[in-house]
């Protein structure tokens, strides 16, 4: 499914066929963390293609932002219980700062009318930025590790080092 064609770029949702190039990107971007988030959490590769998968068939629906034929940077939608999350945002490292960012977020925005909650590790400044200078604001610390217990699957050590960002349809529901 295309959501956007311009005349040098679409964004579109991904398939299967675009597996590979999805991991490519992901553990490419993520080479931000090394050395920043907690050196625990830091593995090579940072997604395995196992753990990818398990995340696609938990329901994670990845988009891409195509330019030359190519995909340049993904982000994952799902949907879980009453609420959507923004998850595995991920733009190449030679393609960073250009804007892809905005627009994949821009569109994944658009798909969905529940509150958008978005997790990322709390060292990642420039990833928490970028959220909040599209709207997104930090939930306290008692309801991060509630977020985070209630709509995502991960352990104890990463909820420690995680925030949670929420759009106003979460702080100022209808
Ligand atoms: C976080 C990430 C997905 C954002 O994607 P991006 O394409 O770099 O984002 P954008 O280019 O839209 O915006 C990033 C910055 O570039 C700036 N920018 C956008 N277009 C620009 C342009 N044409 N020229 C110069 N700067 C530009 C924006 O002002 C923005 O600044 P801000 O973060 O202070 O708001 C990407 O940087 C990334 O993959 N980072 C590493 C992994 C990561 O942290 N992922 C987040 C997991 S939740």
């Amino acid at each position: 499914m295309i959501f956007f064609k311009g005349w040098d770029y679409m964004i579109r949702q991904c398939t299967d066929s675009d597996f590979e190039i999805i991991y490519a990107i992901i553990n490419d971007a993520a080479r931000k963390y090394e050395g920043i988030i907690p050196a625990d959490r830091w593995k090579v590769p940072y997604m395995s293609a196992k753990e990818l998968r398990h995340e696609i068939d938990e329901g994670v629906v990845f988009w891409g932002f195509e330019e030359d034929g190519q995909l340049a940077g993904v982000m994952g939608i799902q949907h879980v219980k009453d609420v959507t999350l923004i998850r595995h945002a991920y733009v190449r490292s030679d393609k960073q700062n250009r804007g892809i960012g905005r627009k994949l977020l821009s569109v994944l925005r658009s798909r969905t009318p529940r509150p958008l909650l978005i997790g990322t590790w709390a060292d990642a400044k420039w990833a928490i930025r970028f959220y909040e200078n599209h709207g997104f604001k930090m939930v306290s610390g008692e309801e991060k590790d509630r977020l985070l217990k209630k709509y995502w699957s991960v352990p104890d050590r990463q909820i420690e080092a995680s925030v949670v960002l929420a759009d106003s349809k979460w702080f100022n529901p209808a």
